[in-house]
């Protein structure tokens, strides 16, 4: 299964290399062999030899060049960075990437043969009109995206579930997963107010291949157990 941790803007440098060697002594001392990704800051990058897979939350579609406030490919080269996070919501709603600057910035890191994170999900609005207004929602989000790429991990983030303790229920994710599964077969994550309090019954649910973690991965301990029960997870 595959436990990743999104640390947004949160943590300097120094905190994020306690938090990676923490993370990473734990999966060691416990034989974890989960897909782990830790998703630091931009300044917070580093190389990393173990068991975890540091990626990148976002860099430019360039390899470098006039793009003020941006890193590109060579600074993701710099640390052998081939994992990247594209499409969360908080950067198409806050920073306002349309899916037009999102599909352009998936078909580069797709030439550079990253491992691509895509998120997508729905505003509570959409999700209020129905199912197949929140489907034909989702699929506008998928639009220019490669969905046969061999290194595509999907992940599903219900934009009104994130950071706000909200989550649909077991059976709406369930519902959702399968239904998405039948657009793409890449592994597909959940998002959104996950919890040890709630990781285990979300990580067992069909469909669901693992989960994309936000405030809760920011206690290394909790984000430890969550990575625990996976691997404990017969699945
Ligand atoms: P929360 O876990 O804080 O809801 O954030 C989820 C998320 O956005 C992960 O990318």
């Amino acid at each position: 299964m595959i436990i990743a941790a999104n640390l947004k803007t949160n943590f300097t440098r120094a905190q994020t290399s306690k938090y990676v060697d923490e993370v990473e002594k734990f999966l060691q001392t416990n034989n974890i062999c989960e897909d782990v990704f830790v998703f630091p800051a931009a300044s917070s990058l580093n190389t990393h030899n173990g068991k975890i897979t540091l990626g990148a939350q976002n860099a430019y579609a360039t390899k470098n060049g006039a793009f003020t406030g941006e890193i590109g490919l060579d600074h993701l080269d710099e640390f052998g960075i081939k994992t990247i996070l594209i499409g969360h919501s908080e950067r198409r709603h806050i920073l306002g990437e349309t899916q037009k600057m999102i599909a352009e910035k998936f078909h580069f890191y797709k030439e550079q043969g990253f491992r691509i994170v895509y998120c997508i999900g729905e505003s509570l609005e959409v999700r209020e009109a129905g199912n197949d207004v929140m489907m034909e929602f989702l699929s506008s989000q998928l639009e220019g995206i490669d969905l046969e790429y061999e290194k595509l991990i999907l992940a599903y983030e219900p934009v009104w579930a994130i950071g706000t303790g909200l989550t649909p229920t077991l059976e709406d994710i369930t519902s959702l997963h399968l239904q998405l599964k039948k657009k793409c077969s890449a592994p597909l994550l959940y998002g959104g107010s996950v919890k040890v309090t709630n990781a285990k019954e979300v990580l067992a649910l069909d469909g669901v291949d693992g989960i994309l973690v936000g405030s809760a991965a920011l206690y290394a301990e909790h984000f430890c157990t969550m990575c625990e029960y996976a691997h404990n997870l017969d699945k």
